[in-house]
């Protein structure tokens, strides 16, 4: 028996691994399979997705990886389906070529995404398709934000370093260090004292493009669990900032953040799209909009979206994101700055969103990025995941004319 942590890491790295790899896993099961099993065996379905991503893609040795996972259909109560789990798997093993080969004709099982997110990708960016599929897959790195009000980042390397952990700097951002090997972050030297936080490379462009000044009143609009927020006040801890949030449980996460690095923000749970019910009638200097979105910049990260997320999803994740854009700009003081960021990659979330924003608001103009990162858009400008060790996001800063 395995000891409690290596079970759990042994636990994650199946379910991490079977959304990863689902629709290849999915596929191959589906042409090994003369008839799909009944809705209530699901349960045996996943199992067997898991042997099967046992056997293609860990060290284990195919024939406890086999046993293993046979057994797990005793302990699910549901002993009828070793026999059917242990034909399957044996099946493959012995016919690993002919599935490779099947896998290499299928775009959809060699790329391991759904028909409509390839498309979609293919659709928006016809040169980058295969090249974001294929950084969706791989792992992600472990990123950290050193909080600047503490230390430099060469300092938190050293820390590091004589912690056993080893870093190299992220670039394009000032406090931004790329982890050699993930940890949990109760192994990172002065997590708790706030010395650090686990935040994205592409995440922390947000302070520089806000262009915030010290002092300044900041909307952070939709704000849980307060990455942004928080980092804006390590470089600037005078900001006057509202974080908001529709959901009341998310704000307490922003809160153990603030309390961990010791920072404050004012913290107001309430709908975006509705200022009325919330809003204290006074302008802002910066609006910081990191509107919800399908997330399909950081699938590399949570591997489940490529299964969860549906097609009709974003039709209805762009009327939110317009309707919260709408009712926020009026609350933007004349000569402010508003930055609409998304971990989305998908154009009607971005470019376009901004474009119509633009078009219907004559009192709004682009601040064009220039910088060496990313791909510049019609509107804002898009990193696609895995670029410079990046998520996919994408940005875009819009000032508010004075009239
Ligand atoms: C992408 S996350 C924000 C991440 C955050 N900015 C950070 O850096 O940690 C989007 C957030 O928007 C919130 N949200 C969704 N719809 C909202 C709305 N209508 N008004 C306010 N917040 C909203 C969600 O609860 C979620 O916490």
């Amino acid at each position: 028996m395995l000891p409690d942590s290596a079970q759990r890491s042994l636990a994650q790295e199946l379910s991490f691994g079977v959304l990863r790899w689902y629709f290849r896993l999915d596929g191959i099961a589906r042409l090994m399979m003369q008839r799909p099993l009944r809705r209530r065996d699901q349960d045996v379905y996943s199992l067997l997705l898991s042997g099967l991503y046992q056997l293609s893609f860990m060290d284990i040795p195919p024939h406890a990886a086999v046993h293993e996972t046979v057994q797990v259909t005793k302990e699910m109560g549901k002993p009828w389906a070793a026999k059917l789990v242990n034909a399957l798997l044996r099946s493959f093993q012995r016919q690993i070529p002919r599935f490779e080969s099947a896998v290499e004709k299928d775009e959809v099982m060699r790329l391991a995404h759904p028909r409509w997110l390839l498309d979609t990708f293919r659709r928006d960016w016809p040169d980058f398709c295969e090249r974001i599929a294929r950084a969706n897959n791989e792992r992600p790195p472990m990123s950290l934000r050193v909080n600047a009000l503490r230390m430099e980042r060469h300092d938190y390397m050293k820390v590091l370093s004589a912690a056993g952990l080893q870093a190299v700097p992220l670039p394009h951002v000032p406090c931004g260090l790329r982890l050699e090997k993930a940890v949990p972050v109760a192994l990172l030297p002065g997590f708790q004292a706030g010395d650090v936080s686990v935040q994205d490379g592409a995440a922390q462009l947000t302070g520089k493009l806000l262009q915030v000044r010290e002092g300044m009143r900041i909307l952070d609009a939709c704000a849980a669990p307060g990455g942004k927020t928080c980092q804006l006040l390590e470089q600037f801890p005078a900001l006057d900032i509202t974080a908001l949030d529709i959901d009341e449980n998310r704000l307490e996460r922003i809160a153990e953040n603030l309390r961990r690095l010791g920072l404050q923000a004012r913290l107001v749970a309430g709908d975006a799209a509705k200022p009325d019910g919330w809003w204290d009638g006074r302008l802002y200097d910066r609006i910081l909009l990191d509107v919800p979105c399908s997330a399909t910049g950081v699938i590399r990260r949570h591997p489940d979206i490529r299964v969860l997320r549906l097609p009709g999803d974003i039709e209805s994740l762009t009327g939110r994101q317009a309707g919260i854009l709408a009712a926020v700009w009026p609350l933007l003081a004349p000569g402010g700055i508003l930055l609409y960021v998304t971990c989305s990659v998908l154009k009607s979330e971005n470019t376009q969103q901004v474009s119509h924003h633009v078009d219907c608001k004559p009192d709004a103009e682009e601040l064009v990025i220039d910088s060496s990162w990313g791909h510049a858009c019609t509107f804002g400008r898009q990193i696609l995941p895995g670029e410079d060790d990046m998520d996919g996001f994408y940005f875009a800063c819009l000032k508010k004319r004075k009239c």
